[in-house]
């Protein structure tokens, strides 16, 4: 079956600041360089971010390459780290500044659009040790001034802002487990984070409509959605499916579209003792600002079923994921070299739960992707990957997308994770997900196939599925 887009539909590709520019001439540490110096070990081969994929030096070649495979639309972030001279004095690096002009400049110049995203679990390791990260919500200030910068610079240009990359997985990987730095594991704590991590999203937005400087910008948030599937129709696993739903998606998603938290996990947080401190001004600040339009980034889903330990109130260990346990699905599909679970219709899911409960607000697949170890292995003589597999899991996941879409979905784009091979965190450049493989050694990046099936598939709008 062949079939057609929505016009203009957005095909793209995701990558973030710290994952392709490298350290080179950054001022600042964040959180993850940080790690790295102190604990190399933590990070596979013990790579770390300090090169990334050299993006800081070779923009210009990786751009022609993007636009080789026909990207229209490609999403990546400024540094805090970078643009910022004094987080708290509001001062700019102008060394930085000249490289996001030019970066964006290069993008619009090739015919792609670039899509601006202010945080990527990049935070400033210096407020972290001042401050506690997240912890403080005086950390949300210094990311509002440093947001504002980051519009009064660029959104001449740049129309697409989004201010936070996958919050829940900045609240899971630095305070329950353990996979971002400080590794810390509180489930309390976890919890007055992600609100933080929401107030700072609605503060950010209110700036960005507060001094409007191009009537065609919009703002929205990144969130990395996981829909929970019960593992069977049992009052139980229901209930542990719905309290999965709330504390993973709807946290962020209903205080990011309809202003309010999910009531019944609040009431869970109030019964539980760990209800997150926060003023009625500020509940009122994320209620009178919401998004305009939505990324979302999908993966994997979640099986789950009822907790065999049952959860009673409040205890010294509280975590948020104590009402659930995940489940391995008999017969399900894996990714094995990841270790996720494969479910292209989870994407059909996601597009009918945005159109029935969140308004059929504008999204966009802001991720999707397929990470693959050793790659190598499917290298031609001619030195390009045949990754017919990265295909097949693009097709099979337009598919579910394309069929959303025919039925209401207001979806405008889809982004593979990502254009080119970047540093991935812990795993680093264990598994690759790019159109395009990099040699971290050479840094010679070829096109893979999937590049080249791309290119097509945006030049003619259409997908063979
Ligand atoms: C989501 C994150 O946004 C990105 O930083 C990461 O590398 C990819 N997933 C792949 O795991």
């Amino acid at each position: 079956m062949n079939v057609r887009f929505p016009k203009n539909f957005w095909w793209g590709a995701a990558t973030s600041g710290p994952q392709s520019e490298g350290r080179f001439k950054k001022r600042h540490a964040n959180v993850f360089d940080y790690w790295y110096e102190v604990e190399p070990e933590k990070f596979h081969d013990h790579v770390g971010p300090t090169t990334a994929s050299n993006f800081y030096n070779s923009y210009k070649e990786d751009i022609q390459l993007m636009k080789k495979i026909g990207l229209n639309s490609v999403r990546t972030s400024i540094q805090w780290t970078r643009l910022m001279d004094d987080f708290e004095k509001g001062t700019v690096n102008n060394g930085a500044v000249t490289f996001y002009n030019q970066v964006i400049d290069e993008f619009l110049k090739n015919g792609i659009r670039p899509v601006i995203n202010l945080h990527h679990f990049d935070l400033p390791i210096d407020l972290y040790h001042k401050y506690g990260g997240w912890e403080s919500k005086y950390v949300g200030e210094l990311f509002v001034k440093f947001a504002e910068k980051c519009f009064e610079l660029f959104s001449d240009r740049v129309t697409d802002w989004f201010t936070f990359n996958e919050p829940m997985v900045i609240v899971e990987g630095e305070y329950l487990h353990q996979f971002h730095y400080p590794n810390v594991i509180d489930g309390p704590k976890a919890v007055q984070v992600a609100y933080n991590l929401q107030l700072a999203s609605a503060k950010t937005v209110k700036k960005f409509r507060q001094n409007n400087r191009n009537p065609k910008g919009k703002i929205g948030i990144i969130l990395n959605l996981t829909p929970p599937y019960p593992a069977s129709n049992s009052v139980e696993d229901l209930a542990a499916s719905n309290y999965a739903d709330r504390w993973l998606n709807q946290f962020f998603m209903k205080a990011s579209t309809n202003g309010h938290f999910p009531e019944k996990l609040i009431e869970v947080f109030k019964k539980d003792g760990v209800m997150f401190d926060c003023s009625s001004d500020e509940l009122t600040l994320i209620n009178e600002n919401t998004v305009d339009y939505l990324g979302l980034n999908y993966y994997h889903p979640h099986r789950v079923k009822a907790p065999e330990i049952s959860p009673n109130s409040l205890t010294v260990d509280w975590m948020p994921d104590k009402y659930y346990d995940e489940y391995e699905m008999p017969g399900r599909r894996m990714n094995v070299d990841k270790g996720w679970e494969i479910y292209p219709k989870a994407i059909y899911d996601i597009a009918m739960d945005v159109k029935n409960n969140y308004g059929n607000i504008e999204w966009f697949v802001s991720e999707n992707g397929m990470g693959v170890s050793r790659e190598e292995r499917y290298m031609n003589p001619q030195g390009r990957i045949e990754d017919d597999y990265r295909i097949q899991f693009i097709q099979e996941h337009l598919y579910w997308l394309h069929k959303a879409i025919a039925e209401g979905a207001n979806c405008f784009g889809y982004h593979l994770w990502t254009p080119i091979d970047c540093w991935s965190w812990g795993n680093a450049y264990r598994n690759r997900y790019g159109f395009i493989s990099n040699n971290i050694h050479t840094q010679v990046k070829t096109i893979k196939k999937s590049g080249y099936w791309f290119a097509e598939v945006s030049k003619t709008n259409r997908v063979e599925i």
